[in-house]
């Protein structure tokens, strides 16, 4: 099989882990018979203020007519808002329908240590953020709107991908026996105490769309977790989560606040997913503090590559390169200056293609 995925660097360090993640899949040991084909395609800053558009046309055209899936490095944002400039991430979301976020986060196994692994699924398309927002004049001043939007269809659909990642991420672990999880479990995140219209849509489509036989049967465990003890158990309890459903604005929130339990930011992927097609996406910006020094840690990005394979339905593809990523930070000899080491860029990913 040959995938055909676009490669959009972006601005600062984006240009330094996007090779890596190329190199990584061009590594992939040939008795997966997976075959790739890049194209170069541009946005962020940078583009914009060579071109004017920081999401060109043809980067969406091509992505949209020759493309499998892509990654995405990251982008600056200029400090004060810039006359046309708005986020392409936000904007290819938008066009390509990409509903969900996923964000995968798990720690080093160490003796002794609690491990984490779990995943936030984050509803990516309405909530607070439909930005229908509206400012207003009363006697008492003024008063500002927002709309949270929740729909059937969104919260089924977003609760399905949770429900499906749960028994992929089951079928990964028994590969690769690493398993802190004996069996799938998935924890739907709302407020339905307070907002029992929106969140409580929320709630029982989520409820209804895994009570289906095919995660019933699958062994799917679901959970509930008002959001904010959710919050507080996330930080007492993390090694208890699996995977997490949650509208926008609280999967916002709680998949930034999973990445700090990890050593660096420069460990945590993401991917922005549709009906078939995926971006995997580093959480991290475009670190202009270290760019071009060689020495970001190109983990992140290489664990999306693995999380978008995922969404092609490349499984022992993913799980290769999670496992090879898991035993460089394991053994810890080759490590990035953010998690400690000394190791440059190119050292990591040459460590991590040894052990595919
Ligand atoms: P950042 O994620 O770029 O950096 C935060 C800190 O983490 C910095 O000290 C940086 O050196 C470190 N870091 C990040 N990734 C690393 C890696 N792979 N290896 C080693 N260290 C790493 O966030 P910051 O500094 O707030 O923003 C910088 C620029 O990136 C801004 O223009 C911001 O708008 C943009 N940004 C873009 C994002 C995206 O494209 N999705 C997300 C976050 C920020
Ligand atoms: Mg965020």
């Amino acid at each position: 099989r040959t995938l055909r995925i676009g490669l959009i660097p972006g601005d600062g360090i984006g240009k330094e882990v996007i090779p890596a993640g190329r190199r990584l899949l061009e590594s992939l040991p040939a008795s997966l018979n997976l075959k790739f084909e890049f194209l170069d395609l541009y946005a962020g800053f940078e583009t914009f203020e060579r071109t004017g558009a920081a999401l060109p046309e043809a980067t969406v055209v091509a992505l949209q007519s020759a493309c499998d899936g892509a990654l995405f490095g990251a982008v600056s944002s200029p400090s004060s808002a810039v006359r046309g400039y708005s986020s392409p991430i936000v904007a290819l979301r938008k066009k390509l329908d990409l509903y969900a976020n996923v964000r995968p986060v798990k720690s080093v196994r160490s003796p002794g240590a609690k491990q984490i692994d779990m995943v936030i699924v984050r509803e990516n398309t309405e909530d607070l953020y439909v930005k229908e927002e509206k400012t207003y004049d009363t006697p008492q001043g003024k008063v500002a709107e927002a709309i949270k939007r929740i729909s059937q269809r969104a919260s089924s659909r977003i609760a399905t991908m949770a429900g499906e990642i749960a028994l992929r991420r089951q079928k990964i672990r028994k590969a690769g026996g690493t398993s802190i999880h004996a069996s799938p479990l998935v924890t739907i995140t709302h407020k339905s105490n307070v907002l029992s219209q929106t969140d409580g849509l929320f709630r029982t489509t989520a409820r209804e769309a895994l009570a289906t036989a095919r995660f019933v049967d699958g062994g799917v465990a679901v959970e509930e977790q008002i959001v904010d003890s959710m919050v507080y158990k996330l930080f007492r309890q993390p090694e208890a989560y699996d995977v997490i459903v949650a509208p926008n604005l609280y999967g916002d929130i709680l998949s930034d606040g999973a990445a700090a339990l990890v050593g660096s930011l420069g460990l945590v992927p993401s991917a922005n997913v549709g009906e078939g097609f995926a971006i995997g996406e580093p959480c991290h910006g475009s670190a202009p503090d270290i760019m071009g020094q060689g020495i970001a840690n190109p983990i992140a990005t290489l664990r999306s590559a693995a999380l978008m394979l995922e969404f092609l339905d490349e499984e022992e593809a993913a799980a290769r390169i999670y496992a090879a990523v898991d035993a460089n930070l394991e053994e810890g000899r080759l490590l990035s200056p953010d998690l400690g080491g000394t190791a440059k860029t190119e050292e990591v990913v040459e460590d991590i293609l040894r052990r595919l």
